[in-house]
């Protein structure tokens, strides 16, 4: 534990750099077994800091050659630092030179320099370019690059870094070279090469101002026609980022590069987005309505990463969410606007905040929790969390309401003041989360969060996520309403003490009919312990929607009846909490059912008040039916067992499963209707109304075959398998097929045969065909058996991450029921994975460690039984700093 301890990184020991770094110029041989990097740069002593060494880092390096002002000097190795004591003195700059080779076909961590499908990429963030070359490998470092990139004309013919293309031309040997420079200062996470045989889809654009652009999306030749919505999102990205922040597109020539091996979704490298496959290749045969929409959202991130994250960076990585949760704002904002229609924008902002619940509550309330701003870390790659995402996008959002003010309801305008003002400050710059924030509330001095400004950042700060206990007295005797708002939060690991969060509760009250209450809809500013607010003129006691379109994440505790959940899943003006309130419903009466140990084979779980409102939503021709699919689409095992003290994960999946079979059962003449009236025909398009009805006929079809399979009745798998072989694109070829598999029905096995004979070619789709077997609904503990037969498939590769994540991660990750079994073997399976994995991809191993992060919550047998598997993992002496973190930290008292 001492040992561990003195190995975190801590943000209150940041200090500025000793030396900065104002030019780079590289020159690369690249050869996939011994590349050859020199590196020259320009280096001057930081004059507000004291003098010392020069201390550069490195990782995986075989160094050749030092040299300062073209002479040699002396240096040594300090772990894997290179110290030069013997520099120039004053602040005049000198000229360091530093020539090194490292090995890209072995690596298998995808940091750094690596080859994939005879192909280089780099992948620099957090702190891969120290396995490139010797550097001050920190974002506050910024220089100037300029790359040559050398290798063989007809193996690699073409050659791609940041910036602008200078020069390029043949060389001996059947060598070429291409030189690029950055007209932008960058920190070096942001650097990047790829070399290889590669095509682009390309498009010329003209910005607002004039200025023309050209835009590339590369691929591997063959996969040109799947770059159309890749580059379609492209552009809607920089006329969006340009209409609604102003910011316009700052370089001649834009590029995304894709690859099949990549440890996450993409990375914004100046001028030059790295992406992984998943989110750049698209088809409608080969990609569903997920994909599609992923691909939007992605290439929009990296994009508008540009400003928020390129133009302006984090001065340390405990700033990561300055970029992070900005950016993942940002995108979220795009897809709304993308989106349209006022009901489409509620659907995606119920779907980010699904994720929000599901994924990133758990991480607030388990050993991994950690301020959107940590203190402290020891693997900077373990931080890369959906806290500092999701939750960081959260607290921008949070922010913007802040500042909303009287015809600016959503306060979209003073926080593109905010913006504005952010920038005027600090283009150019590498700051923190207080000057992100400062800025905001600088440019709106009137606003709440101006005022409340230094508390507000405890969002910042505190782990965990805050309790709201609301309680509504109607008082007849004066028509007021009082609402009393309280807070709590519940401690975290080295936070036993939280002080009251600044929380902006939207609500609106309804009446006894479910009308909205003209003039009643605010903004509630929580920032005590506890708060009353009074309504006046209240004509009879009503019903309060609370913080509508979820603003701010967290845990709401309101007793209302069942009946006034009814009302508000029927009523509200807020489509958001007419969702909630669906949700609610549901979550209650599992909880009920659990906490009174029913027997879900032989009683309902559901009753008829929550099955008749389902039924109503399902009819109602006025809403749409991406919504109506949310609405049904009934909470998860993870988000149930969240509201569970102790978990058992069989009984949870028994009872959720329950609830499925009874929602199919009960409403299988609307299924029959709705699958009828939702079905797509004609020429396939992403849009948000026509994949709003494809996801609701497939839920159709699942809901039937579920309702098939109890009454022994073939014929809608049979109407499945039917659907799977006419399927005009992926959506629909990949609905049905999981309705067969989700049935268990036997027709399920050929259809699975044929999935693949007729995808065998297109990884990607072979990705979803290991990720559907591997989170398909358990039965008598059938899926690991299958998950381990399927690891000796031919078509599957542990080093590739999409395929480890499809297989793997989706059985321990996306698969409760079959993950939790009571004889510990889907725990042994984890255990032997992330060591196996650890060996040669350490981020990749840690994120499958962090599968058990909840045990503690578990009840026995399950408890110890993880308890034993994460000890084996942490008794392994070897293992990488990533995985140790994650399991030592699980096992922390
Ligand atoms: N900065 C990237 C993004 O959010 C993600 C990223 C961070 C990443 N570290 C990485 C991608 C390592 C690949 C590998 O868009
Ligand atoms: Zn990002």
């Amino acid at each position: 534990m001492l040992e561990e301890q003195t190995k975190a990184i801590r943000r209150v020991d940041y200090t500025a750099p000793a030396f900065w770094i104002d030019t780079v110029d590289l020159t690369f041989d690249l050869d996939p077994s011994k590349t050859r990097v020199l590196n020259k740069m320009r280096v001057r002593r930081n004059p507000d800091v004291a003098a010392q060494a020069l201390r550069l880092d490195g990782e995986e390096l075989n160094l050749a050659r030092v040299m300062v002002n073209g002479g040699g000097t002396s240096f040594k190795m300090d772990g894997n630092q290179l110290v030069l004591e013997n520099l120039p003195e004053g602040n005049e700059a000198f000229d360091l030179e530093i020539f090194t080779t490292c090995n890209p076909s072995k690596n298998t961590q995808l940091s750094g320099l690596y080859v994939s499908n005879d192909s280089f990429f780099t992948q620099c963030e957090a702190e891969g370019f120290r396995r490139i070359t010797y550097f001050l490998d920190r974002p506050d470092v910024m220089a100037s690059y300029t790359v040559t990139l050398r290798a063989d004309a007809q193996q690699y013919p073409v050659l791609l870094s940041n910036g602008n293309l200078l020069e390029q031309g043949s060389l001996d040997d059947g060598r070429h070279f291409a030189k690029w420079e950055d007209p932008h200062k960058k920190p070096c996470y942001l650097f990047a090469l790829v070399a290889g045989k590669l095509v682009a889809r390309e498009q010329r654009i003209v910005s607002r101002s004039g200025k023309e652009h050209l835009l590339q999306v590369f691929v591997r030749p063959g996969d040109l026609d799947k770059t159309e919505h890749a580059m379609n999102s492209l552009m809607a990205s920089v006329a969006w980022d340009e209409a609604r922040f102003g910011l316009p597109l700052d370089l001649e020539r834009f590029m995304i590069v894709a690859t099949s091996d990549f440890n996450m979704g993409a990375m914004e490298n100046k001028g030059l987005n790295i992406f992984n496959t998943k989110y750049v290749l698209a088809s409608p045969a080969t990609a569903t309505d997920t994909d599609f929409a992923g691909i939007e959202s992605v290439v929009g991130h990296e994009y508008f990463h540009n400003w928020t994250g390129n133009r302006i960076t984090c001065r340390d990585w405990f700033q990561l969410s300055l970029k992070e949760g900005l950016t993942v704002f940002r995108d979220q904002e795009f897809s709304q606007d993308m989106a349209g229609i006022e009901s489409a924008r509620a659907v995606k902002r119920i779907e980010d905040v699904r994720v929000l619940r599901t994924v990133q509550f758990p991480e607030d309330a388990g050993p991994m929790a950690h301020p959107v701003r940590p203190d402290a870390y020891e693997e900077i790659n373990n931080f890369y969390t959906v806290t500092i995402y999701e939750k960081g996008a959260e607290v921008v959002r949070m922010m913007q309401t802040l500042v909303s003010a009287p015809g600016d309801e959503e306060g979209r305008q003073g926080f593109a003041k905010g913006m504005k003002l952010y920038f005027e400050r600090h283009d150019g710059q590498a700051v923190t989360c207080d000057d992100f924030a400062q800025a905001i509330a600088d440019a709106n001095p009137q606003s709440s969060l101006a005022n409340l400004l230094t508390q507000f950042k405890r969002w910042y700060s505190q782990a965990g996520t805050p309790r709201v206990h609301a309680q509504g007295v109607y008082n007849h005797s004066n028509l007021s309403y009082t609402l009393t708002l309280s807070q709590s939060c519940a401690s975290t690991p080295d936070q036993s003490h939280k002080e009251p969060f600044v929380i902006p509760v939207k609500v609106g009250l309804l009446n006894q009919h479910g009308q909205a209450l003209a003039g009643h809809d605010k903004t509630l500013v929580l920032s005590e312990a506890s708060q009353s607010f009074v309504f006046e003129n209240i004509e009879s006691e009503p019903t309060p929607s609370l913080l509508r379109n979820f603003s701010a994440p967290v845990n709401l505790d309101c007793d209302l009846t069942d009946t006034q959940w009814l009302s508000i899943l029927a009523n509200d003006t807020d489509a958001f909490n007419r969702w909630e309130a669906g949700q609610r419903l549901a979550v209650q009466s599992a909880l009920r059912f659990i906490r009174a140990s029913k027997d879900p084979q032989s009683d309902s779980v559901l009753d008829e008040g929550y099955l008749d409102a389902m039924r109503t939503v399902l009819s109602n021709p006025e809403l749409d039916s991406a919504f109506k699919e949310l609405v049904l689409t009934l909470p998860s095992e993870t988000y149930i067992s969240e509201q569970l003290e102790s978990v058992d994960p069989q009984i949870v999946h028994a009872v959720r499963e329950a609830m499925r079979q009874q929602l199919a059962t009960a409403l299988q003449a609307d299924w029959q209707t709705c699958y009828a009236q939702n079905r797509v025909l004609g020429a396939y398009s992403p849009d948000a109304i026509s994949s709003g009805k494809r996801a609701l006929a497939n839920m159709a079809l699942n809901m039937l075959c579920l309702a098939a399979q109890k009454e022994g009745s073939s014929v809608w798998p049979g109407k499945a398998l039917q659907a799977f072989k006419d399927a005009s694109n992926m959506t629909d070829r990949f609905g049905a097929l999981t309705a067969l598999v989700g049935s268990g029905h036997a027709l399920a096995e050929p259809a699975l045969a044929q999935f693949h004979a007729l995808f065998k070619n297109e990884a990607l789709v072979i990705d979803k065909w290991f990720a559907l077997q591997a989170s398909a609904p358990d039965r008598s503990g059938n899926t690991l058996p299958i998950v381990r037969q399927l690891m000796q498939h031919p078509d599957f590769n542990l080093r590739n991450p999409n395929r480890a994540r499809s297989l793997i991660f989706s059985y321990c990750s996306a698969n409760p029921g079959g993950f939790h079994r009571a004889d510990a073997a889907g725990y042994v399976f984890w255990s032997e994975r992330v060591i196996e994995l650890d060996a040669f991809n350490p981020q990749v191993a840690a994120r499958l460690a962090r599968a058990l992060d909840r045990w503690k919550k578990l009840a026995e047998p399950y408890r110890q039984a993880a308890k034993t598997a994460i000890e084996r993992v942490a008794a392994k002496t070897d293992l990488s700093n990533d995985v140790r973190e994650v399991v030592s930290r699980a096992l922390a008292e």
